[in-house]
């Protein structure tokens, strides 16, 4: 092949990778800045590979969430990852080297061997898994303390702030200034992933392999889907895709970024949560002797199957310490689609919640089994001020006079006011009410296309209207 020739035929292959929200090759005009043709090789020669066996000696290590971390648990992955960066780049273990792996493996460099590329199939969750094994054991025996886990970077948690503050510090051994991303940036993940349909909830459900995991010639909907967004992301938070940049935004230069190794440890944590839910891994002979090589932290060259990886707990001695798939009570089964706050005066308000039919079908096969919740989340009385409110399905026409021995009545929720009037709360809460629908839900829901929720004020036992200052914001009901 000519150089150009070569050229083209390495631009074609890293352009392969760029389906969908996969990363794209370098741009043209980024080439200069990085070189395409990068050697990633690791450094000197390599020995004929040692298999891995398990090292029984480790404790079992725990992964934790990079929000979650305790002060001396941030102190000793910052003391890691300096310890790392002050290696020499001839070093295998060092920084550079370190990324390169992944370069190496990822049609990122021009020597890649024998054209593997890992992404873009079900190589991709055990290729990654191995990858970070090597990466964790090098980091703990650089810190002498065989307990040092990597942090998982649990951006499917809506609640949590947008980037891990602790590899934002500017000037920390976890900063990259190549990124762009902050704790502080808009739109934030939850906000991407809601732009582009992503559920991750809903992709932890998946039953098929090939779609959770990919299969032997396509990429899975974890890989094209959220993990490639979050990569653009962290590069690029208006995710220019036209415009894709160092160092997570490429596959030559991710792993330059430490976050990268946080962003798939909640990869691998999703492969591990989906497992979990009783998913099998393929048996594949051929993809089970799949094996890749790397320096360990003695700088022994060894090679790993995906055999090893799939006992991640009796193997590879590591867990994480939470399933990524939230428990059922949190998942929302049907949901009204209110945005604005409804403001509750003397009168009944109604919110209605549709129910398509695939919902109606699984409320006619549940009922005898599970508990239906409903929500009324984000309720507001002013600090000094009472609430008693009824709660009715299906009966708009729902009056003070409507008895709660009515079958449409849910139940009643009273607000206790927190100050006397005049004086301000410290700490002014809104409140999130449940309330047991289990037995409209078996009687007159059944069937119905739509459950429209009544609010009624009440007032003492007088029957009468009360003159309450209330908004509600969210009515949704849950399956446990
Ligand atoms: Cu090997 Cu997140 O890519």
């Amino acid at each position: 092949m000519s150089t150009d020739e070569s050229r083209r035929s390495f631009l074609l292959q890293a352009g392969l990778v760029a389906g969908g929200a996969a990363l794209a090759a370098l741009p043209a005009a980024r080439m200069a800045a990085q070189n395409p043709n990068e050697n990633c090789a690791p450094p000197g020669t390599q020995p004929t590979p040692t298999p891995f066996t398990p090292d029984n000696s480790l404790p079992l290590r725990v992964r934790k969430s990079a929000f979650a971390l305790t002060k001396a648990e941030q102190d000793r992955l910052v003391a890691a990852y300096t310890a790392l960066r002050a290696l020499p780049d001839d070093d295998p273990r060092g920084w550079l080297p370190q990324a390169h792996v992944h370069c190496w493996y990822c049609s990122g460099s021009q020597n890649f061997p024998s054209n593997v590329e890992i992404h873009g199939s079900w190589t991709f969750m055990p290729w990654h898994r191995c990858y970070l094994y090597f990466h964790e054991r090098i980091l703990a025996s650089l810190i002498g303390d065989d307990t040092f886990a990597l942090p998982y970077w649990e951006w499917e948690v809506t609640s949590n702030p947008t980037f891990p503050p602790i590899y934002a510090v500017i000037g920390s051994s976890l900063y990259d200034k190549m990124r762009k991303a902050t704790p502080a940036t808009t739109p934030d993940i939850t906000q991407m992933f809601a732009y582009n349909g992503i559920n991750v909830q809903k992709r932890l459900r998946e039953k098929s392999k090939s779609l959770f995991l990919g299969n032997s010639s396509s990429g899975g909907n974890i890989e094209f889907g959220p993990h490639g967004d979050v990569h653009l992301w962290t590069t690029d938070p208006s995710l220019d895709v036209s415009q894709s940049e160092p160092d997570m935004g490429i596959l030559q230069t991710a792993a330059r970024d430490p976050v990268f190794f946080a962003h798939h440890g909640n990869i691998d944590r999703l492969w591990w949560s989906w497992n979990g839910e009783g998913n099998e891994n393929y048996d594949d002979s051929g993809w089970l002797s799949t094996s890749w090589t790397f320096y360990d932290q003695n700088k022994n060259w060894i090679s790993m199957s995906i055999n090893d990886v799939l006992e991640m707990e009796q193997n590879l001695h590591y867990t994480y310490d939470k399933s990524a798939v939230q428990s059922p009570s949190s998942r929302v089964f049907l949901s009204s689609s209110n945005t604005a706050a409804v403001k509750q005066g003397p009168e009944p308000t109604t919110t209605q919640i549709p129910v398509p039919e695939t919902a109606q079908a699984a409320i006619a096969e549940t009922v005898p089994t599970k508990t239906y919740i409903l929500h009324i989340d984000g309720v507001d009385v002013p600090p000094h001020k009472a609430a008693m409110v009824r709660v009715f399905v299906n009966l708009p026409e729902a009056s003070p006079a409507t008895p709660a021995s009515s079958p449409n009545f849910v139940g009643t929720f009273t607000i206790v006011p927190s100050v006397l009037d005049g004086r301000t709360a410290h700490q002014h809460k809104k409140r999130n009410i449940l309330l047991d629908l289990t037995p409209q839900i078996g009687s007159i829901l059944r069937g119905q296309s739509t459950i429209s929720v009544t609010l009624v004020p009440v007032s003492r036992l007088t029957q009468r209207h009360e003159n309450i200052e209330l908004t509600y914001e969210r009515v949704y009901i849950t399956v446990e």
